[in-house]
C-alpha cells in the first residue's frame, strides 16, 4: 500500500526521540497489512507539551500516538477516557483518538513486560525482586501482581519504594540482593551508560534465576547473569510487545509479530 494524502497519522511522542525504535516496526506493520498509515517520531517541547499535543489532536487525520519519557504521566490530563490499567499504574503510553475526537488512554507497557517475562518463567507464585520505583516499575509491579507473583521492591530512594509498595500491596526490600529470589527485574536506567556503577554485586546471581532488564541494549547485568547460568533478557521484546498491543488498539488488527521481531533484532 502506498502512503497517500488519505493516510492516517500515528506517532511516538517524547523528548528526546531520536533513538526510538518504534517507527521501524510500526511502519513495517502498517505496510505489511496494507494500511494507508504512517508512524512518525515527534520530539515535543517539554515546557509546552500539553498545548502542543492539543494542537496535534486537532489535526484531522491524526489518529493516535505512543508516549514515552517524559510525557507518560503528563498526558493523563488530556485524556477523556482512561483505561483501568492507566488509572492503577498512573501513566499511559498509548493514545487513541476516536473518529468522534474522543481521546482514549491506555497502558500497554505492563502487558508488553508480562508477555515477554512469561516466556522466561510463569510468574505465578514466584518471588520477584523489582529494582526501581519509577513509572516503569509501577507497570512491572502491576503486571507481576496481576499474574500472581510475590513482589518485593527496592529503590535507591527508599521513600519511593515504600509509596509504590503501599499502592500495590507488595513488600519493600532493604537492599538490592538477588539471593533467594526466583527473578530480579531492573527497571532503573542503570546499565544504559557504560560508566554506570553496578546496582549490586552481580556475582550474587544464581544459576537458574531469571534476570530481566527493561533497558533494551546489552547491559552488564544481563551479560553477567547469562555468564552465571541465569535466564537473562533485556527489554527489546517488551518494547515490541507493548507496540504490538498499541497497534491492536489503534487498528483492531494483529500485526506479524515474528517478522517485526526479526526486523527489530537487526
Ligand atoms: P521510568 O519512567 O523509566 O521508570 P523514572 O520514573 O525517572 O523513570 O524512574 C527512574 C528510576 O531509576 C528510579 O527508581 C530511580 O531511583 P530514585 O527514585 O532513587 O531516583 C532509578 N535510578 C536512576 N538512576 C539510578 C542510579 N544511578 N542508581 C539507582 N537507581 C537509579
Amino acid at each position: 500500500m502506498r502512503v497517500d494524502g488519505g493516510a492516517l497519522l500515528y506517532a511516538v511522542v517524547g523528548n528526546p526521540i531520536k533513538h526510538s525504535l518504534s517507527p521501524v516496526f510500526q511502519n513495517a506493520a502498517f505496510e505489511r497489512l496494507g494500511l494507508n498509515a504512517l508512524y512518525a517520531p515527534l520530539e515535543l517541547p517539554v515546557e509546552t507539551f500539553e498545548e502542543t499535543l492539543r494542537g496535534l489532536l486537532k489535526v484531522s487525520n491524526f489518529a493516535g500516538c505512543n508516549l514515552t519519557v517524559p510525557f507518560k504521566e503528563r498526558v493523563l490530563a488530556l485524556g477523556d477516557r482512561l483505561s483501568e490499567e492507566v488509572e492503577k499504574i498512573g501513566s499511559a503510553n498509548t493514545l487513541k483518538k476516536t473518529p468522534e475526537g474522543t481521546v482514549e488512554l491506555y497502558n500497554t507497557d505492563w502487558l508488553g513486560f508480562l508477555k515477554h517475562f512469561s516466556e522466561l518463567t510463569d510468574p505465578k507464585g514466584k518471588k520477584v525482586l523489582v529494582l526501581g520505583a519509577g513509572g516503569t516499575a509501577r507497570a512491572v509491579v502491576y503486571a507481576l501482581k496481576r499474574a500472581g507473583a510475590r513482589v518485593w521492591v527496592w529503590n535507591r530512594t527508599p521513600s519511593k519504594a515504600r509509596k509504590l509498595a503501599s499502592d500495590f500491596g507488595v513488600a519493600v526490600a532493604d537492599r538490592p540482593d538477588p539471593r533467594g529470589f526466583d527473578a530480579v527485574v531492573n527497571t532503573t536506567s542503570v546499565g544504559m551508560r557504560p560508566q554506570d556503577p553496578p546496582l549490586f554485586d552481580y556475582s550474587l546471581i544464581e544459576p537458574g534465576q531469571v534476570v530481566y532488564d527493561v533497558v533494551y541494549e546489552k547491559t552488564p547485568l544481563v551479560e553477567e547473569a547469562k555468564r552465571r547460568g541465569a535466564r537473562a533478557e533485556n527489554g527489546l521484546k517488551m518494547l515490541l510487545y507493548q507496540g504490538v498491543e498499541s497497534f491492536k488498539i489503534w487498528t483492531g488488527l494483529e500485526p506479524p509479530v515474528g517478522e517485526l521481531w526479526k526486523l527489530l533484532k537487526e
